[in-house]
């Protein structure tokens, strides 16, 4: 970890009035896999084709990838969330995550996120990237965010404009996706853009997610078994 990063809790919880975000854990395993297995079709269309060769929903693959998302959490490299729907049992309904965290004079990561088909048109995504957000500018100290959308996306280009993020470019054959190179529309978010569009969109009498205290555990959870 640099120097400059900030140590945050495996155990940290962002609460919104609706959904929670969390570090993966091992336990999730199973729940998680049947999550991305029921959701293969919906996702498919957006999401980078995995390296050749590999299963990305094989227990053994999944038990890396959390693990490596727990490392690079601990790191300071990744902060990947699962998106917990705020009722009882807490099921797992999506997942948000700030990677290629990079300091030193450009403080910036990457935003990706999916929801359950099941959820989607609730508005529960745009509170949990309300949260993330406010996590990487406020816990992190960022200041800068990307994102890459397919120019088709309209769902998730309508999240990022309506949370400030700025179109700056067009990337052509950006990422591999479903098998193919697709194109890309280049998101930014500065602190300074973020802060405005935070203060705009308030209300003065609205306790929503974006006031929330954004609570950690004290308590670091067990290692993981794998
Ligand atoms: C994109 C995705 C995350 C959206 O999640 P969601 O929980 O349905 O999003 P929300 O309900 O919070 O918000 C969607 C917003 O987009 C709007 N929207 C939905 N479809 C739209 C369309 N075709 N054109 C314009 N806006 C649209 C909704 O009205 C809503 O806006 P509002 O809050 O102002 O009413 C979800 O559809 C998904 O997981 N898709 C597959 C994976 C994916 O595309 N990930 C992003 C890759 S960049």
């Amino acid at each position: 970890m640099s120097e400059e990063s900030v140590s945050v809790s495996l155990g940290t919880r962002l609460e919104g009035s609706r959904v929670i975000l969390r570090a993966p854990k091992t336990t999730d395993l199973a729940e998680l896999r049947a999550l991305l297995i029921r959701n293969a079709d919906h996702l498919r269309p957006w999401s980078p084709s995995p390296p050749p060769g590999t299963n990305p929903v094989g227990f053994a693959e999944m038990g890396r990838s959390i693990a490596r998302h727990r490392r690079d959490w601990k790191a300071g490299m990744a902060y990947v969330f699962v998106t917990l729907l705020r009722v009882p049992r807490e099921p797992i309904v999506g997942r948000v995550a700030l990677t290629s965290v990079t300091r030193g004079p450009f403080q910036s990561a990457q935003v990706g996120y999916w929801i359950d088909a099941g959820h989607v048109g609730r508005g529960l995504m745009s509170e949990a990237v309300n949260l993330a957000l406010r996590f990487a500018f406020e816990r992190l100290r960022l200041h800068r965010l990307q994102a890459a959308v397919m120019p088709n996306n309209d769902a998730s280009r309508h999240i990022l404009s309506t949370r400030g993020f700025r179109q700056e470019g067009y990337a052509e054959r950006y990422l591999r996706i479903a098998g193919k190179w697709e194109d890309h529309v280049l998101y930014g978010l500065t602190l300074e853009d973020w802060r405005s569009a935070s203060v705009a969109s308030r209300e003065p009498s609205d306790r929503g997610e974006s006031d929330r205290p954004l609570t950690e555990s004290s308590v670091e959870p067990p290692p993981m078994s794998v």
